[in-house]
């Protein structure tokens, strides 16, 4: 067993506006009652324009929920139209911010310098990447999903130090597996998770490699949690549709009983 606290992240993506966000942080709130928050950190990752409402929502109900955003500037502030810098997220409380996501690499052209950029802006305000990585389908055929992964890896932490390499949070989200309903086999995730962990091993030792939390994501679901989180090497779960149901993202959280 390690000493990895489970963290279940839900990314909303460009859903819920924040009147719909606010309903479903409040009955996100109310159903974490019967879950051991003790055991598992709940975070939500709203769209922006949603944030300083959950911010309300959180420090009035005192929710067990932490919150973040899906994407931050890799600049510190200035003439950068439509970007949201991190010290604007700090500001609001926010703690984690995903990099790197196979959307924003999609389609916004993000590649491993953008997202090393990011990482470490990340990092200047205060927040915890969440550093996404993972294949496209054609690299899983040929077999190469394991080195195309760990080139994302490599690219999007290098420069950092390790102190900040050992709070950092890394999800493997399959490209295959994201919005399809075709979740990754437990062993599927645990050879990446583990070659992601071993990777942080050979770059800043034991220390780091053993207090990084390595989650899944793609197509997670109350009904496949547990057997992903059974495995040595998954620290948790990045969910996507899933975490846009109160009912059913507290039942990922609870998932040990
Ligand atoms: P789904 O859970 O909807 O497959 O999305 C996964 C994801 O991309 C989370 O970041």
């Amino acid at each position: 067993m390690s000493n990895r606290k489970p963290l279940m992240a839900g990314n909303w993506k460009m859903n819920l506006d924040w009147k719909q966000g606010l309903a479903l942080v409040e009955e996100l709130g109310e159903q974490l009652a019967s879950v051991d928050t003790s055991k598992v950190e709940t975070v939500v990752l709203p769209p922006f324009v949603d944030i300083r409402t959950v911010q309300t929502a959180v420090e009035a109900g005192k929710l067990p929920i932490a919150y973040g955003a899906q994407d931050i500037s890799a600049h510190e502030s200035g003439a950068y139209t439509g970007e949201v810098s991190g010290s604007m997220l700090a500001a609001l409380g926010a703690t984690y911010v995903t990099v790197g996501h196979s959307e924003r690499r999609q389609y916004h052209g993000e590649d491993e310098q953008v997202t090393g950029a990011k990482v470490k802006a990340a990092f200047a305000a205060g927040l915890v990447p969440i550093l996404c990585v993972g294949e496209p389908l054609e690299e899983r055929q040929a077999g190469r999903h394991v080195e195309y992964t760990l080139a994302q890896l490599e690219g999007g932490i290098e420069g950092i130090s390790a102190e900040q390499a050992k709070s950092i949070v890394i999800a493997y989200e399959p490209v295959w597996a994201i919005g399809t309903g075709e979740v990754a086999t437990p062993d599927d995730a645990q050879e990446v998770c583990k070659a992601i962990r071993d990777s942080l091993r050979r770059l800043h030792g034991d220390e780091v490699a053993e207090a990084v939390r390595v989650l899944y994501g793609g197509s997670v679901k109350s009904s496949n949690v547990g057997e992903l989180m059974d495995k040595a090497d998954v620290d948790g779960a990045l969910v996507g549709g899933a975490s846009l149901k109160a009912e059913e993202f507290a039942r990922i959280a609870g998932y040990q009983g």
